[in-house]
């Protein structure tokens, strides 16, 4: 069983001579002001949660573009911090981006080209020459950052997802005997929608100059094998799962994300959240007995109007349900410069006040929306109270929220409903598995699982539990980092 000693273990005893880097936009640790004080947050999320007690435990150093109001306070003449802030356990190297960088790079390229074209959400992506410039310009930042820690150690290097597709390549013309990996969190395209990229064949060199490249499912790793095929001269393998291109050879594997369970589970279950559980009145103002939970981050790939075009159906069909269901969803606003994620906010909001109003009876009506943060025990807290969390996300590389969500089940009572969509649906076959494109159906599917008799319920959270405690997020970075050990 994977635990964060036996990775700390696995670092020490095979990682000990190489310099070990992470490079990732987010960083891990950010710095604010509140009012004239700095004050430090952890950034929450799987790869956080698995890879700082594994740098807390090694001399390795995390780069990531700097985003805290505060951050330049803090950091050396190399742009280094030591985080976290009371142990000064391992360095954080920040980039500084220009408000043009980050235009360019971060809310251009990354995000309103390659977002789009990965997750077949039907959102065009928009392919700016001028964006790509900047992103090529910028990924050559963060090679040249990285190139800068090199010592006398072999650098083992680990790049995270699709803002980095060319850092490989940068640091490998400098720095050929590098070892260097990239994971893509999101999902990989059929070659039919990766084909219209302008810049395909650079965007896939710069991926092809890692020596692993991982991916949640096997049918993403699939997908990319299959593209090189037809895109690239290159030497596909698929017995092994490689692909040749220009002499170089890159390994491509699956490798699901998960979330840290025993955490969760013990944090659910504390004395705090047990409180919070009993009273939610202040997040959810209506009276309810079933209540359906969603947390997401507001974007279109998450087929948030899906599930509240599903709910109103519901409502329509099965009217037994009024005075009784209530929607929370929750929702973390993020990319707000970008218009398709501004228009979403308003068409959410629209929507629900629609059917609110339709449906509004005394001091009962069916749909709260929440964009404010909420404290971490409130968030775990609404996973326990809630008898059914939704996911219905229109793509997703693997889905967190539903592997949290089980992880915090400690009552054994709550149904995920997920969308056929996800990473996730192929290991947690025990959910309730729904196409959110098809709102009757989804509608039903509410229905079907509020009714599911309890012993039948309870079954299959436990199967779903046992199996995310097995493959925990510690067992992820373990396998990605034995499997390029091997390499
Ligand atoms: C996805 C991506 C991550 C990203 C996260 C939040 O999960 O795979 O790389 O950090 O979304 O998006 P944001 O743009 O706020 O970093």
């Amino acid at each position: 069983m994977w635990d964060k000693n036996v990775l700390q273990d696995l670092m020490k005893e095979k990682l000990a001579k190489y310099k070990f880097i992470i490079v990732s936009n987010r960083q891990p640790y950010v710095f604010d002001y509140v009012g004239r004080k700095v004050k430090c947050t952890k950034t929450i999320g799987g790869l956080v949660t698995a890879m700082d007690p594994v740098m807390q435990a090694s001399e390795g150093v995390w780069v990531a573009a700097s985003s805290g109001d505060a951050d330049n306070s803090v950091i050396d003449k190399n742009n280094i911090v030591k985080v976290p802030p009371e142990k000064s356990a391992y360095s954080m190297k920040l980039i500084n981006l220009t408000k043009n960088e980050e235009q360019g790079y971060y809310y251009g390229y990354s995000n309103q080209a390659l977002w789009p074209l990965s997750h077949i959400a039907y959102r065009q992506p928009n392919f700016m020459h001028s964006d790509w410039e900047t992103y090529k310009n910028v990924n050559k930042r963060f090679a040249e950052s990285v190139l800068e820690l090199f010592d006398d150690k072999q650098p083992f290097i680990w790049l995270q997802d699709y803002h980095l597709t060319l850092c490989a390549k940068y640091i490998k013309e400098k720095k050929p005997e590098a070892v260097s990996s990239l994971f893509w969190h999101i999902p990989w395209p059929n070659p039919e929608v990766f084909r219209v990229c302008p810049q395909k064949t650079e965007i896939l060199e710069g991926l092809l100059a890692n020596d692993l490249l991982g991916f949640h499912i096997k049918y993403h790793c699939h997908n990319f094998l299959e593209t090189c095929e037809i895109e690239l001269e290159s030497k596909v393998d698929w017995e092994e799962s490689a692909v040749t291109y220009k002499g170089h050879k890159t390994l491509i594997k699956d490798f699901p994300i998960s979330v840290d369970f025993e955490s969760l589970s013990e944090m659910a279950g504390s004395a705090d959240v047990t409180k919070k559980v009993e009273d939610l009145s202040f997040e959810i103002d209506p009276p309810y007995e079933i209540l359906a939970l969603s947390i997401d981050r507001v974007d279109y790939t998450k087929g948030i109007i899906e599930k509240i075009r599903a709910v109103d159906k519901f409502l329509e069909k099965y009217p037994e349900y009024h005075k009784k269901f209530v929607f929370f969803q929750k929702g973390a606003l993020s990319r707000l410069h970008i218009k398709a994620y501004k228009e979403l906010i308003d068409e959410i909001q629209a929507l629900t006040e629609e059917i609110n109003w339709k449906y509004r009876s005394g001091n009962w009506y069916p749909i709260v929306l929440l964009n404010k943060k909420i404290d971490y025990t409130t968030h775990i807290a609404l996973y326990r109270a809630c008898d059914l969390c939704l996911v219905g996300s229109l793509h997703d590389g693997m889905n967190l929220v539903a592997k949290e969500f089980i992880s915090a089940n400690v009552d054994i009572k709550g149904i995920l409903m997920l969308s056929k969509f996800t990473g996730a649906a192929r290991e947690l076959k025990d959910a309730v598995l729904v196409n959110p494109y098809d709102t009757e159906g989804f509608a039903d599917a509410i229905k079907m699982a509020i009714e599911i008799p309890p012993n039948e319920k309870k079954e299959q959270i436990k199967r779903m539990r046992e199996h995310i405690q097995e493959n925990n997020i510690y067992k992820w970075a373990g396998k990605f980092i034995s499997t390029l050990i091997k390499i």
